[in-house]
């Protein structure tokens, strides 16, 4: 697809992606590092402009019959079946304690190509700036599952407290609810040295001494190191599904996700298409 049609969405004035080397760009740039390594999150509100969010968000609602709920009962660490393994842990570890998880996702293989929101995340330009910003070579997640998702909650819906598998996710939400859904995180909880078992269990507890919140609107753009930083979304308030985008990026080629954990996303129907196809 031509570049020129994605920035015809983008608020290219506060965003000016099209052009990074530029001095309003290699501004751009600058802040978004700055951003990432003082809160290990930057949030660009606006950056796809209100009509075409809107029409992103509709067309992700037509897609909501497609979407699976996924497990309902998580710890901070999903599935990392090896952490802790082999160690007699107290009932009340954080390996152990799971947390609610209200929230049904749309696997990139149900989304179609010709969506606003799919030609955001196929075109370079995006892939290019992120690259620019982590100063390092990206490519998109190519997991036919993973790569791109759309997460819709409904009142009650909610993101229990976790970390990420993955260094660094992009999100856009596409429509904020009416109230509740806010991002929550506590920048650097852990490290490649410590767990930090003790101070997880205190968030886990509700010591919200360290906690952040970042209050998303429709058309933000979030760029988030959620592996080392724990995270969650509060209740969803209100009639209004709140609707975000996952776009999945590596900074190594060819990413391909977990087949156990698509099973548990996605639903069953993974397991049917890979069987079908071995
Ligand atoms: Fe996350």
């Amino acid at each position: 697809m031509e570049n020129t049609a994605i920035y015809n969405f983008i608020d290219l004035d506060r965003y000016p992606i099209n052009d990074l080397a530029g001095v309003a760009g290699q501004r751009l740039v600058e802040e978004s590092r700055t951003a990432l390594d003082r809160d290990g999150s930057c949030a660009m509100p606006g950056f796809v402009d209100q009509s075409t969010v809107a029409e992103m968000a509709a067309e992700a609602s037509a897609l909501q019959h497609l979407a699976y709920p996924g497990p309902t009962e998580v710890t901070p660490y999903f599935f990392n079946y090896d952490l802790g393994k082999g160690t007699d842990l107290a009932d009340d570890h954080p390996l152990k304690c799971k947390g609610k998880r209200k929230l049904s996702q749309v696997a990139a293989d149900l989304i179609p190509n010709h969506l606003m929101l799919s030609k955001l995340y196929y075109s370079p330009v995006l892939t290019d700036f992120l690259a620019t910003i982590l100063d390092q070579p990206v490519y998109r997640n190519q997991d036919r599952y993973q790569s791109l998702n759309i997460s819709m909650m409904n009142a009650g819906g909610c993101q229990q407290w976790h970390f990420d598998s993955g260094p660094m996710v992009t999100t856009l939400l596409l429509q904020a609810p009416e109230a509740g859904g806010v991002f929550e995180y506590v920048p650097d909880l852990r490290s490649d040295e410590s767990e930090n078992f003790e101070q997880v269990q205190q968030v886990l507890d509700g010591d919200s001494n360290r906690v952040k919140r970042l209050k998303l609107e429709a058309g933000t753009l979030s760029l988030f190191r959620g592996h080392y930083s724990m995270h969650r979304v509060t209740e969803v308030e209100g009639s209004r599904t709140r609707i975000q985008a996952i776009l999945g990026f590596s900074t190594t080629p060819d990413l391909q996700g977990n087949l156990e954990s698509s099973i548990l996303h996605y639903g069953p129907r993974v397991a049917r298409i890979e069987d079908r196809e071995e």
